[in-house]
């Protein structure tokens, strides 16, 4: 996720690859990334040492990367899941620090972020963390409590839909379509659709009823899904996913 918000830093021209201090855990991530030109090392205190710190570990890699960070100060982007900003302004007394919840689509720049301030964050460093996040897709500002249900949505999202796309090439496989043609055409029309959606800004249940002639294909398609209970599946995915995020935290 780290990779994903520096890469088109680095490509706009805004950042010199050779400015950002990366720390890794391993040798072979040190190795890998070095090779893209950043400063990256296993030793975390010239990451500390920089004035903005994007944190992007694990939740369970928190109190082990937060240890290094003692004496340093100043503004601290944190992208773990769950993790209040409580508990990080606990574990980061000297840094102010900023709760964000970005989404992989932001490696093609099709992203999703929600950000939450904690306290004493400056207009202009609000500023730099809106176009950061910006730079990779939409920015939303949230009250912390409606980041769990936008991570479910928009986080572990992307998964869910994932399965969508597979399943949804694995029908066409099973009524004939080459594999390649099928997982092609999936993805196109989960694109296209959700461009229409969002151009056009129709209701869902429109577009439904654009599709669904009478006693048509897609009728018949539909009733299968009402009796398989897709609707109920995906409320209950995005209500899981809302109550783990909230128990990581
Ligand atoms: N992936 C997503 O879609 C997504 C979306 C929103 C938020 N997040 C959050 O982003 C965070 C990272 O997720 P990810 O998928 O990017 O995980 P990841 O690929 O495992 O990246 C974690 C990185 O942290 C490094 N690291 C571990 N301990 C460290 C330490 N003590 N000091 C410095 N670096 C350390 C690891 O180094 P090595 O490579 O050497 O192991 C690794 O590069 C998670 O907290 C997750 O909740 C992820």
């Amino acid at each position: 996720m780290a990779q994903a918000l520096v890469t088109p830093l680095i490509e706009s021209g805004q950042f010199g690859a050779a400015s950002i201090r990366a720390a890794v855990a391993s040798e072979a991530s040190c190795q890998r990334l070095a090779a893209s030109g950043l400063q990256v090392s296993t030793n975390p205190e010239a990451a500390w040492a920089c004035p903005v710190v994007v944190l992007a570990v694990k939740p369970q890699q928190l109190e082990a990367a937060a240890s290094a960070a003692r004496g340093q100060g100043g503004l601290l982007i944190s992208v773990l899941a769950g993790v209040r900003l409580q508990r990080l302004q606990e574990l980061f007394p000297r840094w102010r620090c900023v709760r964000a919840v970005p989404n992989t689509p932001a490696l093609v720049r099709s992203g999703l972020t929600g950000l939450a301030w904690g306290p004493g964050v400056e207009a202009g460093e609000r500023t730099w963390v809106r176009q950061l996040f910006g730079q990779v897709g939409e920015v939303h500002e949230l009250p912390e409590a409606q980041l769990d249900p936008f991570l479910a949505l928009t986080s572990s999202g992307p998964a869910f839909v994932a399965l969508v796309a597979e399943a949804l090439a694995d029908g066409a496989v099973a009524a004939g379509l080459p594999r390649a043609l099928a997982s092609h055409l999936a993805h196109r029309t989960l694109a296209g659709s959700a461009a229409l959606l969002h151009e056009q800004e129709l209701h869902p249940g429109q577009l439904k009823d654009m599709v669904g002639s009478p006693a048509g294909t897609t009728m018949a398609g539909i009733r299968q899904l009402e009796r398989a209970g897709l609707r109920s599946a995906l409320i209950e995915a995005v209500l899981a996913a809302t109550e783990r995020s909230r128990e990581l935290g």
